[in-house]
Formats: structure tokens, sequence, C-alpha cells
């Protein structure tokens, strides 16, 4: 425990903020009189673009109750030390990629980049270890990383993730991998898994051996990050984009070949129950994942058209082509909850980033539900009328029909053209003439005909006609 505590006091003498802007200093900022723009990296996602969230949130909805899974809602901001000690000092995404600033209580403090980290975080700090276990808890929300901008690259982007904490058999490894396989394909998207071990820490420390034994061979042809990765953290050395590196690692040793029996056993576990329920996959032994807390299996999901272009033209650019695809990653991290504090737990779990689903779902062409129709628009002439007409409106909608309206305008035409770009079946018109003989005009929008109803027994009459 002491150890613990002096490691951590160490981490956290190391944290850095990439960027310090005491927040008094803010009063002396030159604004600026332009139209703010929304920052590089970030998008608002508009109406129009809701239809395809609600299908994701819908499917996450039925998958995660399918699986027995729980929903947890974690804070958008964590100690900076949280993502350090558990994704990892070397790694992409807290070296490179982190908003991190120090906050007005002087704490360094980060936007997640994952919600991994803070799950195990979480577990610990609620005592999750004394719920039955394992525990199958699952999030949705935006995680940030100050990545390059690109297609299906954003800094702020959403990711739905799942993740069993306290059980470290394979048939849960293999069950995580088929329902990130279930949620992509249920939408339509034909995908492919790769799997790979990266073994224990028993078998790494062999591997690694040779790992760095095979690039201090090859060193002067590495890039600069790689070079300066090499002794500290060598197995990012085969994650590296870089062209040059790419080629170099074909040749370097393999971890499969280092794997000890247990690791072994459990990998062959994993893929027995893969073959079982045939999801397809294919064994890719450079898989090694972007973050530190890994342990035994990882995996990513890729989009199948893709993945097959890759296979057979792995030309320049391809590596940096391959990290903007991946739908899905994940994998076991039995050592993540000890690593933070906890008692060992072994975990597994994955995230799948959801823009990177919609611009597949869009590229592909494929059926996303309309917004639900509408059934009766309510339209009205004159001061009086428009009164009468949301009383009426409100009664039409606590009866359950679909009503629609717009009161802010004030032309039959306007209305109309509302009620038919909304593609209502029925609109209800009630002018000072119809008011005052207590009548209102219904309007069959398919036919173009019209004919006078009685105001009093208007909802009588439209629940029959659609029998609500
Ligand atoms: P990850 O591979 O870093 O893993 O991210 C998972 C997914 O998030 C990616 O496959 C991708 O779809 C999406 N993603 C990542 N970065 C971006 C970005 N800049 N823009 C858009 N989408 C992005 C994790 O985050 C781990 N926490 C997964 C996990 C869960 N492992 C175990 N449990």
């Amino acid at each position: 425990m002491a150890k613990l505590k002096k490691k951590e006091k160490n981490v956290k003498k190391n944290i850095k903020p990439i960027k310090t802007e005491k927040a008094d200093e803010a009063k002396n900022f030159k604004v600026s009189k332009k139209t703010p723009q929304v920052l590089r990296g970030f998008k608002d996602i508009l109406p129009g673009e809701q239809r395809y969230w609600d299908l994701l949130y819908a499917k996450v909805a039925n998958l995660t109750t399918d699986y027995g899974f729980e929903r947890i809602d974690l804070p958008l901001l964590e100690e900076t030390s949280l993502f350090i000690r558990s994704v990892g000092k070397e790694t992409d995404i807290v070296d490179k990629e982190m908003f991190s600033f120090v906050d007005r209580g002087n704490e360094n403090v980060s936007l997640r980049p994952e919600a991994t980290a803070q799950i195990a975080r979480a577990y610990i700090n609620h005592g999750m270890f004394n719920l039955p276990q394992p525990v199958k808890l699952y999030y949705l929300g935006p995680m940030f990383r100050y990545d390059r901008p690109q297609s299906g690259r954003y800094r702020q982007f959403y990711q739905f993730g799942v993740e069993v904490l306290g059980d470290k058999q394979p048939v849960l490894d293999a069950q995580i991998i088929i329902m990130a396989y279930n949620f992509l394909t249920s939408i339509g998207l034909p995908v492919n898994v790769q799997v790979n071990s990266i073994g224990c820490n028993n078998c790494r420390k062999e591997y690694k051996v040779q790992l760095v034994n095979f690039y201090k061979s090859q060193k002067h042809d590495l890039c600069e990050d790689c070079k300066e990765r090499l002794p500290k953290n060598p197995l990012r050395l085969l994650d590296c984009k870089e062209e040059k590196c790419s080629a170099i690692k074909e040749d370097a040793p393999q971890i499969v070949d280092f794997l000890c029996d247990e690791c072994k056993s459990h990998f062959m576990k994993v893929l027995e129950f893969l073959e079982e329920l045939e999801i397809p996959y294919s064994l890719n032994s450079q898989l090694v994942r972007g973050l530190d807390y890994y342990t035994k299996t990882v995996f990513e999901i890729w989009p199948q058209a893709e993945q097959a272009a890759l296979d057979k033209q792995p030309e320049p650019g391809a590596e940096d082509k391959k990290a903007q695809i991946a739908l899905a990653g994940g994998g076991r991290y039995d050592n993540l909850v000890e690593i933070l504090g906890g008692r060992p737990t072994p975990a597994v779990g994955f995230s799948i980033g959801l823009e990177r689903v919609i611009l597949k779902i869009k590229e592909l062409n494929l059926a996303v539900p309309e917004k639900e129709k509408r059934d009766i628009f309510v339209a009205q002439l004159g001061e009086s009328a428009k009164r009468k007409a949301m009383k009426l409106y409100e009664t039409l909608r606590s009866e359950g029909f679909k009503v629609a309206e717009c009161f802010a305008k004030d032309g039959l035409k306007n209305q109309l053209e509302v009620a038919n770009k909304l593609g209502v079946k029925y609109t209800l018109i009630l002018g000072q003439k119809e008011l005052s003989e207590g009548t209102i005009l219904l309007r069959d929008m398919d036919a173009g005909s019209q004919e006078t109803l009685n105001f009093n027994k208007v909802v009588k009459d439209i629940k029959k006609r659609l029998e609500v």
C-alpha cells in the first residue's frame, strides 16, 4: 500500500498540464468581434441528423437490455492522473491528445479521452466489488481527444461502451466481442472482427526483450517517436502509423509465440466460442491497441469492405486509413482496477465510435427510420380562432392524437404548406366563420376534399376516423 502511495505521488509530481490558462487571465483576453464558430474537430448535431442518433440509441437500449447491462453516467472531467495511470503515459492518447488544464483549485484535470478508466475508478469508489460479480455496465456519451480532425476523427466524439468487471472467464471476452458484432450488424453494417492476445505481464516480459532486440537492430530506420518509445514502451512501436515503421513491424516477433500456457489456453477458448457462434474474425498478431491497460484478448471491428481493400493494397498511408475506420475496439484489462488501488478484478469491455457508425450508415445508404409522422394538423385564422385552436390542440394531444400546428403563422396557405410537409392525414381549420357557427373544417390532405364538422363532436369524430 505504501509502495502504491509513493508511486502515486511520483506520478502526480510528473503531471504537467499541456497548457495552463489561469481562470483570472481570461479577463485579459482580447475578445474577437467575429461571429463565434464551432471549434475545429467539434460539431453541432443538428435536428436533421437526429434520426441516426435515435436509431443508435434504440439499438443500445435493446442490446444492453438483452445482455443484462445497467447504465452508468460518468463525469466528463476527471483528475488527469487517472488517465496517466490507466491509459498510460507513453500512449498517443495521454501524451498528445488530452484536453488537460489546471482548474481554479489548482487541480490538474482532463476531459475524458475514454471511459474504461473511469469505470474502474467508479467500481472502486462505489465498492462495486461487494455486488454480485460480474458487474455489467454500459455508458453512452462524449469523449475528447485532441486528435488531427478528419473524416471519422473528431476532437469530441460519442462512444457507446460496455464493461464487465469481476470475472476472468474467456466466455465473457467472446460475449463482449459478439455484442459489439451484433450491434454493428443489426444496423446492417458488414464487419470483420480482428483479434489478438497480448498476454499477461509474465509472458510479455520475455516478448518485450525480444521486441527491443529486434527494433534495436532497425533503430536508424524508425521514426523519431518510436526511437524515443523503444526503451520506455516497446509494444507501442507495433501501433505506430508511420509508413517506415509499418514496414519494419511486418518482421517483428509476434506476441502469440510468447504466450504462457494460461494465456494461450484463454485465447484458444475465446476463439472456440467465436467459431461456435460463427463470428467472422481474423487473427492480427500486430494488434496491440493504443492503450496500456490491456491484458490477454484485444480486438477491433472494421467495416468489411475497407478491410478487404486494405488487405489487398498495403500501400503508403494505408495504416493511417486503418486507424480511422475501426468502428469498435476493446479487450480484457485484468490489472486496471488493481493499478488504480482496488482489489485484483479481472475485466473486459469494448467501445464503439458512434460518429463512425453513422458515417458508414450514410455511405452504404442503409435504412434509417423516418421521424414518426403526425396525423392531424390544427390550422387557425384570426385571433379568437387561434385561442380556441390552441385549446383544441391541447385536448387532441392529451387524448393521444399525434397532432401538429404552426401557431406562429397566420395565413392559411402557409399553414397548409407546413401540414403538407409533415405529411399529416387531416388538417382541422378553424376560422372566424366556423367559430361563430360552432363548426370546424376537416380537410383530407390526400384527397384534397373538405367537410364541415360540429366543433363539439370533433374529437369523437376524428377518433372514429383514425381509430385511436
Ligand atoms: P479506442 O479504440 O480508443 O478504445 O476507441 C474506441 C472507438 O472509439 C474507436 O474504435 C472509434 O470508433 C472511436 N474513436 C476513437 N477515437 C475517435 C476519434 N478521434 N473520433 C471519432 N471516433 C473515435 C477505447 O476507447 C477503449 N476505452 C475501449 C475499451 C472499452 N476497452 C475496454 N473497454
